[in-house]
């Protein structure tokens, strides 16, 4: 079995507690995409990133776009014939509301039970100050790299990345590589390393109904006039039939089914499905029938309501009919579902069955495609063997049943192999309350990439 290089492992033992500090100072930046109030936080959050990076000895610059910047790092010394990385990461962090359900708040970074909570701590900051943790010890322990490597960090992914495909196409040469790595998923479990083979994608939209001119008395006009709360429920109702399969007229035309072998290795990881269940505190589990539940969850798509607004929510009783209801609905989508074509299905079949008296409108907000691959070849290998040396066991290759919209913009760009190498944990709290990374796993995720990239170039060479 490899292991990691001693004068790495050294490093690494030595600077443990400058690498916690450098990530806790990184987590207490609120770089929250979404809102435009900390629009100068997220900038914060790059141009701390940007620091790092120049001062490891990385040629850095923080691109402006017409959202948020992109920060691109290079080192180009290697030896000739060594291959080329790219590393990709987001600085970005969803909102962390609702605030009040936080043990500790979410950005002010805390280690509690060999875990370190706060907003970003797993998705995505703590996965991406990891790589860089691993280049400084490349950098530090030996003076050189065995490979040449371009960071890539982004400051929108978890607004739909919209600016980041164009800029990927219009850097397409600079962003030449031989792989693609990121760290922006999760572990099947604890203790076990693991590869994904497929993400799914995604189409985000929003409806809206509007009714009367404005909010109406309940009771002198309830019962003529058509609520629009009751028909956007009724609306929401038709996304499904009675068995939990998507019943939008077109939705399931595109999708190309998953290989047997594929489906097969997911039935032989060691899913704990009353273990699943209890984790969520939920009795029963419901879906497309069929499949099974890690099936339904990374390799069927879906139709979803993320939330819903209309009428009188405050404290006690209000007698209103509502002029307006809001509905947020995503579908998550596998291969070759394509975001605009579900935009038009979805639109259709909501026009469809609006009922009268009601102005209904889908507005498309965000999508991206899924991405699926083949996990064979050099890189993956090489990423087998790295986590090996740093989890002591072999890697399970899993699914995800979430987004990360640029890695088909990869795909289909740059050519190159996506080795998609995550090290949260199930039950980490992403985009939630209480968000958490093992330390543990910070620990053995900066040997595990550190080893990764000894390992590519001894295969590259
Ligand atoms: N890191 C997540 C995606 C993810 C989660 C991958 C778990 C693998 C395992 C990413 O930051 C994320 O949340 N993406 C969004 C994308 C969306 C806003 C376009 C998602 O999936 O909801
Ligand atoms: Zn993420």
């Amino acid at each position: 079995m490899t292991t990691l290089d001693p004068a790495l492992a050294a490093w690494f033992d030595h600077h443990d507690q400058r690498l916690h500090d450098d990530l806790f100072a990184f987590l207490r930046i609120p770089s929250v995409s979404a809102r435009s109030e900390h629009r100068a936080d997220v900038a914060a959050a790059a141009s701390w990133l940007h620091g790092h990076l120049a001062r490891i000895g990385f040629a850095t610059q923080t691109i402006p776009t017409a959202g948020h910047p992109v920060v691109l790092a290079e080192w180009r010394q290697a030896q000739p014939g060594a291959p080329t990385v790219l590393v990709y990461g987001h600085y970005d962090v969803q909102p962390p509301e609702p605030l009040e359900l936080w043990t500790t708040p979410a950005f002010e970074p805390t280690l509690r039970d060999g875990n370190i909570y706060a907003r970003g701590s797993v998705d995505d900051k703590g996965q991406l100050w990891l790589h860089v943790a691993a280049l400084e010890a490349h950098l530090a322990a030996r003076g050189t790299l065995p490979v040449n490597v371009i960071v890539l960090a982004e400051g929108e992914e978890e607004v739909g990345s919209e600016h980041l495909a164009p800029f990927v196409e219009q850097h397409r040469q600079r962003l030449a590589c031989d792989a693609v790595v990121i760290s922006d998923s999760t572990m099947f479990a604890p203790g076990i390393p693991s590869i994904l083979s497929s993400l799914r994608g995604l189409a985000y939209f929003q409806i809206d109904v509007t009714g009367p001119a404005s909010d109406l008395h309940s009771g002198m006009y309830g019962g003529a006039v058509v609520n629009p709360a009751m028909a956007l429920a009724r609306i929401l109702a038709t996304f499904h039939d009675a068995t939990g399969r998507v019943a939008i007229p077109g939705f399931y035309d595109a999708v190309r089914p998953f290989p047997d072998a594929v489906r097969d290795g997911m039935r032989r990881l060691p899913f704990d499905e009353p273990d699943f269940m209890r984790q969520l505190g939920v009795a029963s589990l419901g879906g497309e029938p069929g499949y099974s539940t890690l099936e339904r969850l990374w390799t069927r798509p879906t139709c979803e309501v993320n939330g819903m607004l209309s009428g009188y929510t405050g404290e006690g009783a209000k007698t209103v009919l509502p002029g307006t209801a809001m509905a947020k609905v995503s579908c998550r989508l596998v291969p070759d579902q394509d975001p605009a074509v579900v935009h038009r299905l979805l639109e259709s079949h909501v026009r469809a069955v609006a009922p009268a008296g009601v102005t209904v409108t889908v507005r498309a907000l965000h999508g991206g495609q899924a991405w699926r691959a083949d996990l064979a070849g050099p890189l993956y290998e090489a990423a087998a063997r790295a986590l090996t040396a740093a989890f002591g066991r072999a890697p399970v290759i899993t699914g995800e049943g979430g987004s990360i919209p640029v890695v088909n913009d990869f795909a289909r760009l740059l050519g190159a192999p996506i080795l998609l190498v995550g090290f949260g944990l199930p039950g980490e709290n992403a985009h939630a309350p209480d968000e958490w990374i093992s330390q543990d796993n910070f620990r053995r995720g900066m040997r595990a990439i550190a080893a990764l990239w000894d390992e590519l170039a001894a295969a590259g060479a």
